[in-house]
């Protein structure tokens, strides 16, 4: 097995998400805020019928990044599927473009996908998931991870999926420390990274619940995973892999009239360049208004007033109007 080079130890990895990171989005973050270690695709959902060809993946990656060796090499490719699915016929086109790394969805709790046998449902179906990754290995030769939860209802079979995992040649994962019943809910477990770690010899990326710099240290700290992996922190602080590095580095000050000043500044420089970005990619302000408006849901949490103040940006009815408002924070 080659040794796992994706990203050095102690990355900070931006999580796939559905509906965020498409290529602009990933363009955009690039660009503004270069010190998250990797980026993802969201899912490409593996069709069951239906053409596979280059246009496909291509489109999901995007060519932008793909033209890009600096970049290509930031961006992983996330697939989802089930047993039933063009596995193979993806996996072949992927390993044609010689896409470095290929990650693969178990986590993903949709009640439709679920029902189709994929994303979480496969940690409860080893025989499923035993041939799906049995056809990725030996169709990649690329590097080959997987992103999963800790089970499916419950974390019963948790250690044997590991090892089923990781004697099928995958060679890091990534582990969302809930199970799929969970959803969402409360709190996720650390406690199972750290079982995790001491239970596969292939790296582990903890997931779930890091939100702000503390946590960074802490869960390094708690699980000694190698890596951490961030979803809607990464929504509510799309610069946190910034200031981690500086908090590092310069073991800089992060008080919380000082986090609020740079929140202000940075939520500048964040909505400029994805605007143009989007616009660049041709799209309508409407569709743009659109996604602003669904990544405003948390990134004025930390505003006494955040609840006035998202819905003043939750009301917009323009890009202008929505700038304006971004001009009035203070
Ligand atoms: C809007 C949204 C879309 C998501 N889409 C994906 C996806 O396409 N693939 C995936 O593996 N996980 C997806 N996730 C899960 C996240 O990658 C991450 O595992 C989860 O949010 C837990 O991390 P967090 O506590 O940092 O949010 C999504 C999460 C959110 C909030």
């Amino acid at each position: 097995m080659q040794n796992f080079d994706v990203f050095p130890k102690k990355s900070l990895l931006f999580a796939p998400m559905e509906g965020i990171t498409d290529e602009p989005y990933r363009i955009a973050l690039l660009k503004t805020f270069p010190e998250w270690d990797q980026f993802f695709t969201d899912f490409l959902r593996v069709p069951t019928v239906g053409k596979v060809n280059e246009k496909l993946i291509m489109d999901h990656y995007g060519p932008k990044i793909f033209a890009n060796p600096h970049w290509r090499k930031k961006n992983s490719f996330q697939i989802l599927t089930t047993p039933r699915a063009q596995t193979q016929a993806v996996v072949e086109v992927l390993e044609s473009l010689k896409m470095d790394h290929l990650d693969l969805n178990l986590g993903c709790p949709s009640k439709k996908v679920n029902s189709h046998h994929g994303g979480a449902y496969l940690l409860s179906d080893h025989k499923g998931l035993a041939q799906v990754l049995k056809t990725i290995r030996s169709n990649f030769t690329g590097h080959f991870t997987v992103k999963m939860r800790v089970g499916y209802r419950d974390d019963n079979n948790f250690l044997e999926t590991l090892k089923l995992i990781e004697d099928a040649g995958v060679e890091a994962i990534t582990l969302h420390a809930r199970t799929r019943d969970q959803l969402y809910k409360g709190f996720a477990d650390w406690d199972y990274i750290s079982k995790a770690v001491n239970s596969v010899s292939i790296p582990l990326i903890g997931n779930g619940d890091v939100w702000i710099v503390e946590d960074i240290e802490k869960i390094f700290e708690h699980t000694k995973c190698h890596s951490v992996m961030f979803g809607r922190s990464a929504l509510k602080t799309p610069w946190l892999a910034k200031l981690y590095k500086e908090y590092i580095d310069k073991s800089a000050h992060i008080d919380e009239t000082y986090l609020l000043f740079q929140r202000k500044n940075y939520l500048d420089e964040y909505f400029n360049a994805l605007l143009s970005e989007y616009r660049e990619f041709g799209w309508f302000e409407n569709l743009i208004l659109k996604r602003f408006k669904s990544f405003s849901r948390n990134l004025f949490d930390d505003y006494d007033n955040f609840e006035t103040i998202r819905g003043n940006f939750l009301r917009s009815e323009s890009l202008g109007e929505f700038f304006d408002h971004l001009g009035a924070l203070k």
